[in-house]
């Protein structure tokens, strides 16, 4: 039996009672726990008329009427904290305390930018004549289209949403087909908070029928997307042909640099947190780790004897560290970098072993330990999204910033030194959009978040982050 049959949110109604049907799985046990409409380029035309029609009240109204109404939803959000915790955990796997912390998360995007949508300001300068006078002013971009991943299916809607909203902008999110539940529930409380309709729709489709109706249609003005940095590279193609605004949140390939004079418990304790995260499946989680020689052995040493304590299942459960991969794609990817480093000389020290289900099609990872890892080995060069720390051990900061830099990719990487010298050499020289200097976890929504390279454009979160909505217009004054 479903337990959540939802619909899309389109211009305020509760819509696709007749659609064909998505259904949603628990990753955990296999079962069914729900489903969404599978909606096509019908609804996403509804979605963007609502849109479009809802922006020239919403764009016109005070930014701090509009923060009035993302207050009520922050606290919404709030106060269902527990029960959209537990929605998420169903569809998406993540232990429940995970989950707990991502409403929190989640909201903070909401709750920071209401306040930072009252300080778009602009700008007065001096003309080039006496009588001229030149003006700068900020307007919103117009009717926003977004596409959400998996792996946090609240927070990652919400830091778009967010400062969509803040800016005077619309808002259409198409999320993910194994998560879509937390999002039609998060629309529930906008309605309760009296975000007008039009204003933030939820449309699940098939992803091609809304990626073809957003492209196509002027009306939506910009593109925000957190994926792959394959399906970016397709995005971009396809913005091309309207000069559609983009922001890509892409792959990462995150490395950690432990140099001889870390302080070695909290280089540990750091590099738990970010790589076991949502089970490893973050686009910012620790992918490799390279250990100076001098602290080699005592770091790997500390580090084994967390990974061992780390519990795996079902994330429902009270003391669960670790749940499941996603899908049997993102486990056999985990399970293929494994037996190729095993298989290039690596050593396992825990775990090691995939715990595939493939009757109830579940997909556990354990949490895994390597070590003695080189260059020559596929993890070391492709993101993982699973369970897994790989070590490989470095001499000098030269050799550790080149392995480092090493990528196409530059979305996060981290290091760990108490010489404050160094540590500005070595941050000044990674070439990542977020570099974490003795901190596994750096992302907080008032700080922006993205990368450099393939790993995308654009920032979220931060000042930077609500500029990504935002035109800017000169005014030319003659007096
Ligand atoms: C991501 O994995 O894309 C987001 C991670 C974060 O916001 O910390």
């Amino acid at each position: 039996m479903s337990r959540f049959d939802m619909l899309n949110y389109i211009d305020g109604q509760w819509v696709g009672h007749d659609l064909e049907k998505i259904k949603v799985t628990n990753p955990a046990t296999g079962e069914l726990i729900g489903t969404v409409p599978n909606g096509g380029e019908a609804e996403t035309q509804l979605a963007i008329d609502a849109a479009h029609r809802a922006l020239g009240d919403w764009s016109k109204r005070t930014a701090s009427d509009r923060a009035d109404l993302l207050r009520t939803f922050f606290n919404l959000i709030m106060e269902h904290k527990q029960e959209l915790a537990e929605l998420m955990t169903l569809e998406n796997g993540k232990p429940l305390k995970e989950s707990l912390g991502e409403v929190d998360y989640a909201a903070s995007f909401i709750e920071w930018f209401a306040e930072e949508g009252k300080r778009v300001y602009g700008r007065t300068i001096p003309g080039k004549r006496e009588n001229h006078r030149i003006k700068v002013i900020k307007q919103p971009v117009g009717v926003v289209a977004a596409i959400t991943p998996w792996n946090f299916p609240a927070a990652m809607i919400t830091r778009k949403l967010a400062p969509a909203l803040a800016a005077g902008c619309t808002f259409i999110v198409k999320p993910p087909e194994q998560t879509p539940l937390t999002a039609l529930k998060l629309a529930e409380l906008a309605e309760q908070a009296g975000i007008p309709k039009g204003v933030f729709n939820v449309v699940c489709a098939d992803p091609e029928s809304f990626s073809n109706k957003i492209f196509s249609d002027m009306r939506v003005r910009k593109i925000t997307f957190t994926g792959s940095t394959e399906v970016g590279r397709l995005l971009m193609k396809k913005a091309s042909e309207n000069i559609m605004r983009l922001s890509l949140e892409l792959g990462g390939h995150a490395p950690v640099i432990v140099c001889d004079d870390a302080d070695l418990d909290q280089a540990v304790e750091m590099i738990m947190a970010s790589k076991f995260r949502n089970s490893g499946q973050t686009c910012i989680c620790a992918n490799r780790v390279y250990v100076q020689s001098g602290v080699y052995d005592a770091f790997i040493e500390k580090l084994s004897g967390e990974v061992k304590k780390l519990k795996w299942g079902n994330g429902m459960e009270e003391g669960v560290d670790i749940g499941p991969l996603i899908d049997k794609d993102g486990y056999q990817k985990v399970e293929s970098q494994v037996k190729d480093a095993l298989e290039k000389g690596a050593k396992c020290l825990v775990g090691g072993s995939g715990r595939a289900d493939l009757e109830k099609d579940t997909y556990f990872f354990e949490p895994t330990l390597l070590v003695d890892m080189n260059e020559s080995m596929d993890m070391m060069h492709i993101e993982t999204f699973g369970p897994v720390l790989p070590i490989q051990k470095f001499e000098s900061d030269e050799e550790a910033i080149r392995l480092a830099n090493d990528t196409p990719f530059g979305l996060a990487a981290y290091f760990f030194t108490q010489n404050v010298s160094r540590g500005i050499k070595i941050s000044e020289a990674l070439e990542y959009g977020i570099i974490g200097w003795n901190d596994g976890v750096p992302s907080c929504a008032q700080a922006p978040f993205g990368g450099m390279k393939q790993s995308g454009l654009g920032r979220e979160g931060g000042t930077e982050g609500i500029e990504e909505y935002l035109e800017t217009k000169y005014i030319s004054l003659s007096i």
